[in-house]
């Protein structure tokens, strides 16, 4: 069995390499990644050398170069990672979120068809449905909302999604969808909100809290989110589209304050920002679907994976060293030095 992950030296790819590698030893994983700013092949330094692994730099726009690596190793599946992720920059320029989410799963699905994929797996967001209010604490996104998208990065995610659909009623291709909550766990970019509170926690730098920190998310330890990824492919019905959230709903502020306790650091280093365009109030994951047809279930407690992240950012800390140093200082600046 031969997997070709795309967007693997990112945050959830990569620990669902890690994942696979370890939970199948027969299947071989192929990596297909860009390498944009988000993408980190010291990431992957741990399985590189790996006999049941291969990397492979390459857009997953450019038809050529996808083609020609299907016709080279024949993968049965594809879960695709690949993508521009983060709202905040989709806001400041959507157009290659419109590329690279849109196009790059045209071209991914195209390629699957051509050479005869069992399974093709996207990896979507609930941000497609858009948010629910802070004061009705009874509504969940379940697989039935109508999409309603707020933001570029979330209108990119629902028209893939849209597409991949139409890719299998029209075409036949074999395909399921899974729209996960908030990630959080070792290697994330810290452009998001847990990693970003961390560094800048422990480099006693400000902590910028956009609005007053009330809006609400529904945070999923990331191992969890892979092991819905690997029930999905194997055992997940094609066509169909499941949510995955363990019911874990926190508001940003109260998440700050918890990193600010568990490394010792001021509450005084918050501070209230100019809040996020269109800024989504709360998303609420309804995982009964996947529970029920896959027997999937969180395993990690907030209280637990919160403490197991924020370990691994100071025993890792070279790793984000790096990436805060070099550009993203820039993207910074100019995300946050007028806010
Ligand atoms: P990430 O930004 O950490 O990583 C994205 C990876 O994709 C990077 O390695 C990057 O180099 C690669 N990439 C970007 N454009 C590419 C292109 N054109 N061709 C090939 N590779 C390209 O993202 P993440 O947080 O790991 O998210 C992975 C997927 O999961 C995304 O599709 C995202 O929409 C989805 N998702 C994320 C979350 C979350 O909380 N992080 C929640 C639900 C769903
Ligand atoms: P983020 O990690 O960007 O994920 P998403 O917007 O996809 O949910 O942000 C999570 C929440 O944290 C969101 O409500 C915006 C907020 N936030 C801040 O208050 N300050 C920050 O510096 C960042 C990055 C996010």
């Amino acid at each position: 069995m031969t997997i070709l992950v795309t967007g693997g030296a990112g945050f959830i790819g990569s620990n669902f390499i890690f994942h696979m590698l370890e939970a199948h030893p027969g299947y071989r994983i192929v990596c297909l990644d860009k390498l944009t700013y988000a993408g980190n092949l010291s990431t992957l330094r741990q399985v590189m050398d790996h006999s049941r692994f291969r990397f492979v730099k390459a857009d997953i726009c450019d038809r050529e170069a996808v083609f020609s690596l299907f016709e080279e190793e024949r993968p049965d599946i594809v879960v695709n990672f690949a993508a521009e992720t983060h709202v905040d920059r989709s806001i400041d320029d959507p157009g290659i979120f419109l590329r690279t989410n849109i196009m790059g799963t045209q071209t991914l699905m195209d390629a699957g068809l051509r050479y005869g994929i069992k399974r093709y797996h996207q990896v979507s967001t609930d941000e497609v449905y858009g948010d629910l209010p802070l004061d009705r604490p009874d509504l969940f996104f379940t697989e039935e909302t109508p999409v309603r998208t707020s933001s570029p990065y979330s209108a990119s995610k629902a028209s893939a999604d849209l597409l991949v659909m139409a890719y299998h009623r029209t075409f036949g291709l074999p395909v399921t969808v899974s729209r996960c909550s908030n990630n959080y766990g070792p290697y994330q970019f810290p452009e998001k909100l847990i990693p970003l509170m961390i560094a800048n926690c422990l480099n006693d730098k400000p902590l910028p809290v956009f609005g007053q920190g009330l809006n609400v998310r529904d945070w999923l330890y990331v191992e969890d989110h892979c092991r819905a990824i690997d029930l999905i492919i194997h055992k997940g019905r094609t066509g169909e589209v499941y949510n995955v959230g363990g019911h874990n709903e926190m508001r940003n502020i109260d998440i700050v304050r918890l990193i600010c306790r568990e490394l010792g650091k001021p509450e005084s280093l918050i501070t209230y920002v100019t809040d996020r365009k269109g800024h989504d109030l709360r998303y609420a994951i309804d995982p009964a679907k996947i529970h029920r047809e896959l027997g999937w279930l969180p395993e990690t407690r907030f209280e637990d994976g919160i403490r197991k992240t924020i370990a691994w950012y100071l025993e890792n800390r070279t790793w984000w060293e790096e990436i805060v140093s070099g550009e993203y200082r820039d993207y910074y600046a100019k995300m946050y030095g007028n806010r």
